[in-house]
């Protein structure tokens, strides 16, 4: 019997050979997922940038070093996070994914949350937020660090951390001191 990682392996070709949008023209990797198939936790970000298209691992540039230290600083370990992101192949310029973009590359990521079965999913962004929480009205400074309930699971969006790289303070109220109180509310879920 296959098991969760041999189904995620799978997907992960089906990724490779992928054809659905114009974006795998250009692409050098897909950019599937990093950490653990079992987490508890799911970060869902926007769109790989040029560092993960080379190297094929998400958050790995500027603002994903700078999620990762977050994360190692409230004491998350490899085994509590899975991350992936709204869409699997690289922008260009780094513009926002587009609405069919999205759609076109939404079964992969539905099928990823099915596999991975995470307790938490967390928004990483307005891009993710909006592929998750219908409401126009809501902008990711409003959600941040609220809880919603869907189908059994906590969505909770936070900050992308490219945002937090033009803001350095971490005094009380800042984008930083928001990110890393949102993180430690997530850890606290499982
Ligand atoms: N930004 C994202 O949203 N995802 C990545 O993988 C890298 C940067």
């Amino acid at each position: 019997m296959q098991n969760t990682l041999d189904k995620l392996n799978e997907l992960k070709i089906q990724v490779q050979n992928c054809k659905k949008c114009s974006l795998c023209e250009k692409r050098n990797n897909i950019v599937f997922s990093d950490g653990c198939e079992n987490a508890p936790i799911m970060f869902i970000g926007e769109a790989p940038g040029k560092n993960e298209d080379e190297t094929g691992i998400p958050f790995i540039g500027r603002a994903g070093q700078l999620l990762r230290k977050f994360l190692f600083e409230v004491g998350y370990k490899q085994e509590d996070f899975y991350i992936a992101n709204t869409i699997k192949c690289r922008p260009p310029e780094n513009r926002k994914p587009t609405k069919e973009e999205k759609n076109a590359c939404f079964e992969y990521l539905k099928a990823q949350i099915e596999l991975v079965n995470p307790k938490v999913i967390v928004l990483v962004g307005s891009t993710a937020l909006e592929s998750f929480i219908f409401d126009k009205k809501l902008t990711i400074t409003k959600a941040r660090g609220q809880v919603f309930e869907i189908d059994n699971r906590k969505f909770v969006p936070i900050f992308h951390p490219s945002y937090l790289l033009r803001y350095h303070s971490m005094d009380e109220g800042s984008p930083r001191y928001l990110f890393k109180k949102d993180l430690e509310l997530i850890k606290g879920f499982i």
